[in-house]
């Protein structure tokens, strides 16, 4: 088994033969969740919680869907109204959960770390599904396989990633996922939304457009995350989309058959030009969000194949 790994936790954890697995048995999800009938078995008989600490719409449908799928008893637990705010802790809240004998956790968290530190506390398998600005693994690799079936490959593209990279963990895991698989990564962004240590990524840096766009494969925008800013990092949002938000001008720098992505929720006129986002000919965003549901399948289903080798029991088969 090239899988091995027993929670999801980050794209850092994985080795390029083990995203090349995900992303070939999520090529087949996309097939059967394109069929009337889009039901297995891979997860049946096993609980997946859903634990989201910030808000989200589309990771966390994402999920439900990826794993109801696949046959799994889904709970979302809702945080709001949990007993963390009445001031459990993180570790507490898991060892309760834990105790209800879930088969897959996935954690969404504002703090970077704290799904790691929760996976080392319970006995099921940890999917991060976005913790601070540290990794969002999944999203890197619905990323990776939407650009894998554009481009036909996943090495050797140009890819820029453009805008708020300092706050933004899409960011992080992406670069991580793309330089693995040996691809020229470009980041553009104005220096004070550059993130500190950014030059041991071994990444081109600019902070203009027309320059970092020059010859892309692959644009990447990224939102402007303004919940995790606390001050002035951008001199207006009219001055930022002037200078770095992506419209069609802007693009014509990249290669002609340049695709653009973001991975959502979009602040249309900010860091992406409305109708550009919905050119169907330059933008695969809705694509992404089908690649979520098939690459969450494909995570859980590897994952519960550990699991159960690791509990001995009898590993169920994948699509028929
Ligand atoms: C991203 C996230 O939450 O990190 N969204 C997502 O998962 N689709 C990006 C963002 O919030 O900008």
């Amino acid at each position: 088994m090239i899988f091995r790994a027993r929670h999801l936790l980050g794209i850092e954890q994985l080795s390029p033969q083990e995203i090349v697995a995900v992303l070939d048995l999520a090529d087949r999800y996309v097939d059967l969740n394109r069929r009337t009938v889009k039901q297995s078995d891979v997860l049946a008989g096993m609980t997946q919680i859903n634990m989201f600490f910030e808000a989200s719409t589309r990771t966390q449908a994402s999920f439900e869907l990826a794993g109801k799928r696949l046959g799994a008893d889904v709970m979302n637990m809702s945080v709001a109204q949990s007993s963390v705010k009445k001031g459990e802790t993180l570790i507490d809240t898991a060892l309760t959960l834990n105790a209800m004998h879930p088969d897959l956790l996935v954690v969404r968290h504002p703090s970077s770390g704290a799904v790691n530190l929760l996976a080392s506390k319970v006995n099921c398998a940890v999917l991060n599904a976005g913790d601070g600005r540290h990794e969002h693994p999944t999203q890197a690799l619905l990323d990776a396989l939407t650009i894998r079936r554009a481009k036909g490959r996943i090495q050797r593209l140009t890819v820029a990633i453009c805008g708020d990279i300092a706050h933004s963990r899409v960011a992080r895991s992406n670069l991580i996922l793309l330089g693995k698989m040996e691809n020229r990564i470009r980041l553009i962004a104005p220096p004070t939304l550059m993130p500190p240590g950014v030059d041991d990524f071994g990444c081109e840096l600019f902070d203009d457009m027309a320059a970092g766009l020059e010859g892309a494969d692959v644009v990447m925008m990224l939102r402007l995350q303004k919940e995790r800013m606390d001050g002035g990092f951008i001199p207006s949002e009219r001055e930022y989309y002037h200078r770095f938000g992506l419209d069609a001008e802007k693009l014509a720098h990249a290669k002609p058959d340049a695709i653009v992505m973001h991975p959502g929720p979009m602040n249309r006129g900010v860091e992406i030009d409305g109708e550009l986002a919905d050119d169907i000919n330059r933008s695969v965003i809705q694509e992404q969000v089908e690649m979520g549901v098939a690459v969450r399948m494909a995570c859980m289903d590897l994952l519960a194949r550990n699991l159960r080798a690791d509990r001995g029991m009898k590993a169920t088969g994948v699509l028929v």
